[in-house]
């Protein structure tokens, strides 16, 4: 419960999505909110503005492309100023995916034959893939697995794993199927005991709290833009003295202007304004919520993350607890969350029924989910679950409401 005992006024929160008016969406329960989120207003509103008005060409002199320009500059600076980041250590990129590639291609650098990555079974692909391949360039990859019983990554197992030839970590903040937050602040501190350059994804925690990078001490650190409220693009941090590092993948004469020249090309422009509105979003959430003057984006965001968390806390664990309870479900991960433990992003199977049958029913009554193996196939086949049918996966996040998950728990025990 946050300090003030202050809880998340839901109607406000739901008043600002325009979706929730919609004729096609306003009778579904959305549940997959971890592949990908609505938009407040505000962001389509920047959208719109940047499409009218400042639809230019940006940086020059002229009114229009010189609003489009600061335009982008405010949205980087405030996406900083949100995680705990310097201007500079901030690169959008198309997704996730993408910046991993991009990533992994300029930190080939670092590797040389017989050096050791290591990468996980918990994984979204994304922060798999561009990793394992570098074995290409000489390196051997390493799997750090959880554990059986709990599916929980075990920071004392990846202790074994590490020597002096790993160079990189890979590891997700929150696993997309397991929903459990690794706790990426101890793991940072042992990589660095031992040189390794930690990469988190972010993808399936941020959506729940926009981090604070730098109390992670990451190395580097990503999410999904469009599964935190925006369009579809995704953040890239990175600390600085490693950035300042690495090559130019960009055009030969920008050399020397990092970050930017780490992607091979620039942003889409009227997306990256459209995060101004984001900021705006949670700008208003916090001043509805609070009065508090003279404090900072990031406290403000810290703030607003706790009013999040409890609120998604009481709509997750009467579900958690249902799916552990009923023996027709096997629920992947935490039972409950506590304090922050786990996301509420929801994997269970049926034992008897196939995935696809559960989704579909649910699908039938109007709740949005689907069956799959949201691309971290590899988790799910050392769970012994086939990637294809897959798990049914209800992700919750700050905007669903009570009604919406008690309609669900009453449609999955009639479910037979
Ligand atoms: C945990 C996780 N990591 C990475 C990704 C890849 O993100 P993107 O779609 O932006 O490439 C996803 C997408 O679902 C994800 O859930």
């Amino acid at each position: 419960m946050t300090l003030e005992n202050i809880k998340l006024d839901i109607d406000y929160v739901r008043s600002q999505f325009p979706a929730f008016n919609d004729p096609l969406t306003k009778d579904w329960s959305f549940f997959e909110n971890a592949g990908g989120s609505y938009v407040p207003k505000k962001v389509i509103d920047k959208l719109t503005e940047f499409m009218i008005s400042t639809k230019v060409q940006p940086y020059a002199e002229y009114s229009m492309s010189k609003k489009a320009g600061e335009n982008m500059d405010k949205a980087t600076k405030l996406f900083a100023q949100m995680i705990n980041a310097k201007e500079n250590e901030i690169l959008i990129g198309g997704s996730t995916s993408i910046n991993l590639y991009v990533l992994s291609n300029a930190l080939k650098k670092f590797i040389s034959k017989g050096d050791e990555i290591i990468v996980t079974n918990q994984d979204h692909e994304a922060n798999i893939s561009p990793w394992r391949r570098l074995k290409e360039n000489g390196a051997k990859i390493v799997e750090w697995k959880f554990n059986d019983q709990d599916q929980e990554l075990q920071i004392s197992d990846l202790e074994k794993l590490i020597n002096n030839k790993t160079k990189i970590l890979a590891v997700t903040h929150c696993s997309n199927i397991v929903g459990s937050i690794n706790n990426l602040k101890e793991i940072s501190k042992l990589a660095h005991k031992n040189n390794i350059i930690v990469i988190g994804d972010g993808v399936s925690y941020a959506p729940h709290g926009f981090p604070d990078v730098k109390y992670l001490d990451v190395d580097f650190y990503t999410f999904s833009l469009y599964k935190t409220y925006g369009p579809h693009l995704a953040l890239l941090y990175g600390k600085e003295e490693i950035l300042k590092t690495l090559p130019n993948q960009n055009h030969e004469f920008l050399e020397g202007n990092y970050p930017y020249t780490i992607n091979p090309g620039g942003p889409n422009h009227e997306e990256l304004v459209s995060l101004i509105g984001i900021y705006e979003y949670f700008d208003n959430l916090f001043n509805h919520h609070f009065k508090i003057e003279n404090i900072t984006i990031r406290e403000k965001i810290s703030r607003i993350n706790n009013l999040i968390s409890d609120h998604e806390e009481y709509l997750a664990n009467p579900l958690l607890d249902f799916l552990d309870k009923d023996e027709n479900f096997f629920l992947i991960g935490k039972s409950k969350i506590v304090d922050k433990n786990r996301a509420p992003t929801i994997s269970f199977i049926h034992k008897k029924r196939s995935s696809k049958d559960l989704s579909n029913y649910l699908v039938k009554n109007n709740i949005a989910t689907r069956n799959d193996n949201f691309y971290a196939w590899r988790c799910l086949k050392s769970l012994n679950i086939d990637p294809e049918d897959g798990v049914v996966r209800i992700s919750l996040t700050h905007y669903n409401s009570k009604n919406e998950v008690d309609k669900l728990i009453s449609l999955l025990n009639n479910f037979s």
